[in-house]
């Protein structure tokens, strides 16, 4: 939540700011802001809105100004207006800071500084890291900073002020008396250095790296960063020098580019079967029929041995891991249990020997399921992670891992992670079952039809013209029921998560037999309830409660196997029917959530909404 970005180099920084701040512009777009130097004073523009509001209110930009810091905003502490936007300038007039965070003690912080004599402009929480910064800036005369022999008092100043917080931030801050320096600093919140050739762009993402280069370190909890025309060196705020590793940004610009699509999230949604390709690709053996997840081999022996797995994550992840959870039970008889990460943290978990825990996250950024594991891990348990982005602080935090390879998801609604997600999940349930309760040959057939998702997928996705009508014809309706049974359910929470998140109409997923128990209810005529009606042991179930459905006046839409002449009898001439070419019940949610992607897509579209951008969320959730 919320994008930093910062330039420091030889050419004109507003333009790469504003560039950059476009690339991170998901992860937050209430208001937005940029402060620049080079020619004396620091000079400031925000305002609230997105970064198209921000560059009608920007001047020319000025050659001089080669050094900057921007960000765009989600707003948690005061209303998203230009007075709350970023930067925020201390009261001495000297500091501008960015913030991707919350600081939990800002109020007593605040009440503190004011009796100090500092004003405050803003309702938010970083103006209080700014006016901090600023008093002990002026404030430097003090026997500690005496002793900092040699250390400049801008840097002395922001370790002294990042002791006094609580809470997480990434920060980037300039200041008007050092005005060829910029300082990083992170805690919770990601954080990025870019090192270009003579340039450096500091930012919450590698989004706005990678045009510039593709080396960069990535920062540490309570690690800072000082750049300078001369370099930079790291340290912990602390002020114990380190020095930290360079690596290469792992995919492209291209990658995050549309392209000849209209939104990332139809673009994340024609890429799955490439993403799932990339994700299998170099993992399963076909020759030897065996699944390699490098990343953990070394756990596997743990894990085969396992008593128990707890899978937490967050959103579409949840989703992911619940079928990850049945895949472990059914396919290797461990068993296992999904939980909100948000709730596990804080509900005193029992983790006893033998327990295994597996994070989910695309992001890896997700503060409750970054706190989930480290609960887990300080109780004890053994936890890897299944993340997309390398270098994610999950990725970072978690015993080993497996990443999902997927590319950069940038679209807010959650696509392409959670099928590559599932398939991480069932590269790991298969290679687990055959050496706990399968047999070969049965591992084997998985593996053959698991190799055959990709170009399932791509033949699901020819429907989505068909899929758009079957959304128009029902764009009026504002309830939506979701129904599946089995590896299909979570699907069904996913299809109404997505509906939701970028649609806005109000969606409900569950399983379909509990409709009888409340749901049923809500069913009036032509309200859309889409039903999986996939083959599978439940088939024979759910096609009553699709018979229930029509009986009450609620329109369906089914999504069924290819060659499912039963199906087409039993739905009237208003109904809707998706096919999905036929698989084993237990890979089928990599094929069935891709209709519900496209339905909900086009809803959204239908409605006027901006997909990629929906209203109140951002990408990744980095405040609690
Ligand atoms: O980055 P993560 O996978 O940890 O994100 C978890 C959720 O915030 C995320 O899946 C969210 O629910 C998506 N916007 C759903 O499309």
């Amino acid at each position: 939540m919320c994008g930093i970005v910062a330039y420091l180099g030889k050419k004109v920084a507003q333009p790469i700011l504003i560039e950059g701040l476009k690339r991170l512009e998901y992860r937050g777009y209430d208001s937005a802001g940029v402060a620049l130097l080079g020619s004396g004073a620091i000079r400031i523009k925000k305002t609230s809105g997105r970064i198209s509001a921000l560059e009608k209110v920007l001047d020319e930009p000025d050659a001089a100004e080669t050094f900057g810091i921007g960000h765009t905003r989600w707003a948690t502490h005061g209303e998203p207006s230009t007075v709350n936007a970023h930067p925020h300038l201390d009261y001495t007039g000297k500091f501008a800071v960015v913030h991707n965070g919350i600081i939990e003690n800002y109020g007593t912080l605040k009440t503190w500084l004011r009796n100090e004599g500092a004003a405050f402009a803003s309702e938010t929480d970083t103006e209080v890291i700014a006016n901090l910064i600023g008093y002990f800036y002026t404030k430097n005369d003090s026997e500690e900073q005496k002793k900092s022999d040699g250390q400049n008092k801008f840097e002395w100043a922001v370790q002294q002020a990042l002791r006094e917080l609580h809470g997480t931030f990434g920060l980037a801050i300039v200041c008007s008396d050092f005005p060829d320096t910029i300082i990083g600093a992170k805690r919770g919140s990601p954080l990025i250095l870019g090192v270009g050739d003579n340039e450096y762009i500091l930012a919450s993402d590698a989004a706005a790296i990678v045009e510039h280069t593709a080396q960069a370190i990535y920062l540490a909890d309570s690690e800072m960063v000082t750049i300078s025309p001369e370099g930079f060196h790291t340290k912990t705020i602390d002020n114990i020098t380190i020095s930290k590793e360079l690596k290469q940004i792992e995919f492209s610009l291209e990658q995050i580019e549309l392209g000849d699509f209209p939104h990332h999230m139809l673009k994340e949604i024609f890429e799955q079967p490439k993403a799932l390709s990339t994700c299998m690709g170099g993992r399963i053996d076909r020759q030897n029929n065996r699944i390699k997840l490098g990343g953990i081999d070394s756990y596997l022996r743990e894990l085969t041995r396992t008593k128990r797995l707890i899978l937490t994550a967050c959103g579409t992840a949840f989703h992911a891991g619940l079928v990850g959870e049945f895949l472990f039970e059914q396919l290797a008889r461990i068993p296992a249990e999904t939980e909100y990460a948000s709730e596990f943290r804080y509900r005193n978990p029992i983790i006893e020997d033998g327990t295994v825990v597996i994070s989910i996250s695309q992001s890896g950024e997700t503060i409750d399921t970054l706190a989930a594991v480290e609960e887990a891990k300080e109780r004890g348990a053994t936890v890897l992670g299944i993340v997309n982005v390398a270098g994610s602080s999950i990725a970072r935090a978690t015993d080993a891992g497996i990443y999902l390879h997927a590319g950069p998801e940038i679209g807010v609604a959650s696509t392409k992670a959670f099928t590559t997600q599932v398939a991480v999940l069932t590269m790991l349930a298969i290679e687990l079952g055959r050496r706990r309760h399968i047999r070969s040959d049965q591992a084997n057939k998985y593996i053959d039809e698991l190799s055959q998702i990709p170009d399932k997928i791509s033949t699901i996705l020819k429907q989505s013209g068909y899929i758009k009508q079957i959304a128009s014809a029902n764009i009026d309706q504002d309830n939506w029921l979701f129904l599946g049974r089995g590896f299909n359910y979570p699907v069904a929470l996913e299809g109404a998560l997505k509906l939701k998140e970028i649609s806005y109409i109000h969606a409900e997923g569950l399983p379909a037999a509990e409709m009888k128990h409340d749901p049923i209810a809500l069913i009036v005529d032509g309200m859309p309830v889409v039903f999986i009606a996939t083959a599978g042991p439940q088939y024979e179930k759910i096609m009553g409660n699709i018979a229930e459905v029509r009986a009450r006046g609620g329109k369906t839409i089914v999504v069924a196997t290819e060659g499912d002449e039963n199906i087409k009898s039993a739905l009237g001439r208003t109904d809707h029917l998706i096919t999905i070419p036929d698989a084993p019940e237990l890979l089928q949610p990599m094929l069935t959530v891709v209709p519900l992607q496209l339905l909900a897509y086009h809803a959204a579209v239908l409605r006027g909404h901006d997909v990629d951008k929906p209203r109140n969320l951002a990408k990744s959730v980095t405040v609690e």
